[in-house]
């Protein structure tokens, strides 16, 4: 199908990546956002509408050749705000696609989806949902919401289940989870180009020497990373030390989100701190 493809949280860090990256792979792009991408670029399509607007979206979506849903929320945050911003956000791209006619949806899950599981090797994307905040929470929704519009509406659905997007790891625990920059593009790629991926979850992680998540079915959609975080590993490890058994950086997938910072009760006195009105 051709047509543009919808991008919802185009002014956010992984929008903007996707706006550098996607078009010299082909991809034409329609970007969404609740507030104005300032940056705009040659061939870019705009519009400023929130994506919890079923109306809106699915306006936005007409003639769309594939939807992928960066817009929400990006850590933890009060009940109401996760619910309203990521489970009805993922609603409404869903159901955007189904009636505006769009084959294909690439969501933003997370690790958090599974983060108070004890780190393994190689942890798979089928093991049971061990969420470490509403934010995972969230997550596990949106995986729930992709999976009945495959089987019901017989959409492709990709989840990706993406570790840390960031411009380079700052932290022990990225040097697992890292997702570079090149990758993110290559990853969101892959889940646009796949042939007939029907509902597919997957972890989307750099080749990194220290992952602990198995990329194989990122691999069978196409997905070569290029990036490996442990060329930073030396400077992390001699400024910050290794993470230490016993700690929740060390022993669950989430890491920090599921330690005691990202109770409900932390995250509102941050949140108080930050805006004492
Ligand atoms: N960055 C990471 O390491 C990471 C890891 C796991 C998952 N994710 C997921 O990837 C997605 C993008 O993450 P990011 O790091 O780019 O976050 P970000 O906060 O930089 O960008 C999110 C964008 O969504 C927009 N947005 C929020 N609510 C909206 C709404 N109701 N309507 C329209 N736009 C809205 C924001 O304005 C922002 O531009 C998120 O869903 C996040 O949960 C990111």
């Amino acid at each position: 199908m051709s047509g543009p493809v919808l991008l919802t949280g185009a002014a956010g860090y992984i929008g903007t990546l996707l706006r550098g990256g996607l078009p010299e792979r082909g991809h034409a792009l329609r970007c969404l956002d609740v507030v104005p991408v300032t940056d705009t670029r040659p061939g870019e399509e705009h519009l400023v509408a929130d994506a919890t607007d079923l109306a809106a979206v699915t306006d936005a979506a007409q003639g769309a050749s594939a939807l992928v849903h960066m817009a929400g929320i990006a850590t933890e945050s009060s009940w109401a705000a996760i619910s309203h911003a990521n489970i009805e956000g993922t609603y409404v791209a869903l159901e955007a696609a189904r009636r505006a006619g769009v084959p294909r949806v690439v969501l933003a899950s997370s690790n958090h989806a599974t983060g108070m599981s004890p780190r393994v090797a190689n942890a798979q994307t089928d093991a049971q949902p061990r969420p470490d905040t509403f934010y995972g929470v969230s997550k596990v929704a949106m995986e729930a919401l992709g999976s009945l519009y495959v089987d019901r509406y017989g959409l492709d659905v990709v989840c990706l289940r993406i570790g840390s997007a960031l411009p380079e790891p700052r932290a022990p625990r990225h040097l697992s989870t890292w997702l570079s920059p090149d990758d993110t593009v290559a990853l969101v790629d892959a889940a646009l180009t796949a042939p007939s991926p029907g509902f597919a979850v997957v972890w989307g992680v750099s080749a990194n020497t220290r992952a602990w998540w198995d990329l194989t079915s990122a691999r069978a959609l196409g997905y070569q990373p290029t990036d490996d975080a442990e060329m930073y590993a030396e400077a992390i490890t001699s400024a910050l030390g290794e993470p230490t058994p016993g700690t929740v950086e060390h022993d669950r997938l989430g890491g920090e989100y599921a330690g005691p910072d990202f109770s409900i009760d932390a995250v509102a006195a941050r949140a108080q701190q930050a805006d004492p009105s």
